[in-house]
């Protein structure tokens, strides 16, 4: 009988292609992988198993707002490690009380709950407008094209990308896709069964394109005229990345009068919430914020007083170091002089987009020094990247993102732009 399965053969060789060699047989090849082996992190710098140094603007996607290695999260995770790790939500402790009163306070009246990734936060929120249409027979949740909302079943229904859909049918029933940033094609797209909608302020995956003012306050008055909920996926463009601590506060900066009222009815949360540590959570606005009562949701991991001992920390250090205005001032400073690259070089960058630190730049569609091979020109593009020095987010096929950490410090944004440049101009034809 072989019931002790054989140990392991130990990583002898500091090689890339001996942890590749691990992955091939032994996990799910879900992701195709960059051929880098990181090994270890100190702020906005990550070196690889050879001893190579990146820039790292991709920050693990959107999730170390703090950059890596930060010493204050790591006292923070000690301090909380020596009191209480885990203690299940069968019981009250006060990190997660804190926490939930620190994220509502920066929205608006409201309640948390806190699980454990963007789709489960999403997951959460789709829960929620089912208990809110259950009653009249309402359950479908509008979302929009090009959206990505999480790998779950449900998230893959509600996601606007038919690459994450293909092969998983049948779809989850009770979602339905419209144009985004198209009004009247919201208002077309509601149907007696529509309970709510659901849009990112900003379509990260979708390739970093912000949710414009009027159709954000459109929505919202098409939300109440219908007796819907504006549900809002703030996992990736949330916790500052915009510069605001909500993505909808900043884009509608430009409607001071409108935005004094504005509100969604749920926003998702995770990413940059635990700043690498696991973690999610959803706010409901007050109206709505029992409407998911003892019993109906759960999660054993969510809220743990390790989790919210590291997310209380982070919070803390945004806003003592003033990370928001750095957000905004550095990811302004940032997306200019990609700008300035595209001008520059328009036969590489057909265009720059974003807020904050959450910035797209554009490919040209056809780089002639890309191979037509099976990798997409934003994978060769971030391949050279790596080879010059820095790490960026694919995002489709000609997107690459920037998502670094929150204090990324203007020595480093300009290394990141050289860096990013001297790929650009050997790329010009
Ligand atoms: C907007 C958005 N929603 C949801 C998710 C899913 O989050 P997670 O991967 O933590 O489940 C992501 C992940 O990239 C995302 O960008």
């Amino acid at each position: 009988m072989r019931d002790i399965v054989p140990a392991p053969p130990a990583v002898v060789c500091n090689q890339v292609q001996t942890i590749q060699e691990l992955f091939r047989k032994n996990v799910i090849p879900t992701y195709a992988r960059f051929d880098v082996a990181l090994q270890r992190g100190e702020g906005s710098h990550v070196w690889d198993i050879n001893g190579k140094r990146y820039l790292d603007l991709g920050g693990g996607i959107a999730v170390c707002a703090l950059g890596h290695a930060n010493p204050e999260i790591t006292q923070a995770l000690v301090e909380q490690s020596r009191l209480l790790v885990h203690a299940s939500n069968l019981y009250y402790h006060e990190p997660q009380g804190r926490l939930a009163q620190a994220l509502a306070r920066r929205i608006g009246p409201g309640k948390i709950f806190f699980c454990n990734s963007g789709a489960e936060a999403n997951e959460g929120l789709f829960k929620l407008a089912r208990r809110f249409g259950d009653l009249e027979g309402r359950f479908e949740i509008l979302t929009a094209q090009n959206s990505f909302h999480g790998r779950t079943l449900a998230g893959i229904a509600a996601t606007g990308q038919a690459k994450v859909k293909k092969g998983f049918g049948p779809m989850v029933a009770g979602f339905r896709q419209i144009p985004f940033n198209d009004l009247e094609a919201a208002r077309k797209g509601v149907s007696p069964a529509t309970a709510a909608i659901l849009v990112e302020g900003v379509q990260g995956e979708g390739g970093v394109l912000p949710v414009e003012p009027e159709y954000l306050l459109g929505l919202r008055r098409l939300c109440e005229e219908k007796k819907l909920l504006l549900l809002m996926d703030g996992v990736q463009c949330g916790h500052f990345r915009t510069g605001r601590f909500q993505s909808f506060q900043r884009i509608l900066e430009e409607k001071p009068e409108a935005a004094a009222d504005f509100l969604p009815d749920g926003i998702s949360m995770a990413k940059s919430l635990g700043g690498g540590f696991p973690m999610g959570a959803f706010w409901v606005r007050e109206p709505y914020a029992d409407l998911l009562d003892a019993g109906s949701h759960g999660t054993t991991f969510g809220g743990s007083p390790l989790a919210c001992a590291v997310a209380l920390k982070i919070l803390e250090v945004i806003e003592r170091d003033h990370l928001a205005d750095n957000t905004r001032k550095t990811g302004a400073w940032f997306k200019g002089e990609l700008q300035r690259l595209a001008a520059k070089y328009p036969a590489v960058i057909q265009q720059v987009r974003g807020l904050g630190l959450m910035i797209g730049m554009e490919l040209a569609a056809k780089i002639p020094a890309f191979s037509a091979g099976e990798k997409s020109p934003s994978v060769q593009f971030i391949n050279r990247l790596h080879a010059a020095g820095a790490l960026a987010v694919p995002s489709g096929t000609h997107i690459v993102r920037i998502l670094p950490a929150l204090n990324l410090r203007p020595e480093e944004a300009a290394e990141g732009v050289g860096i990013i440049e001297s790929v650009v101009a050997k790329l010009s034809p």
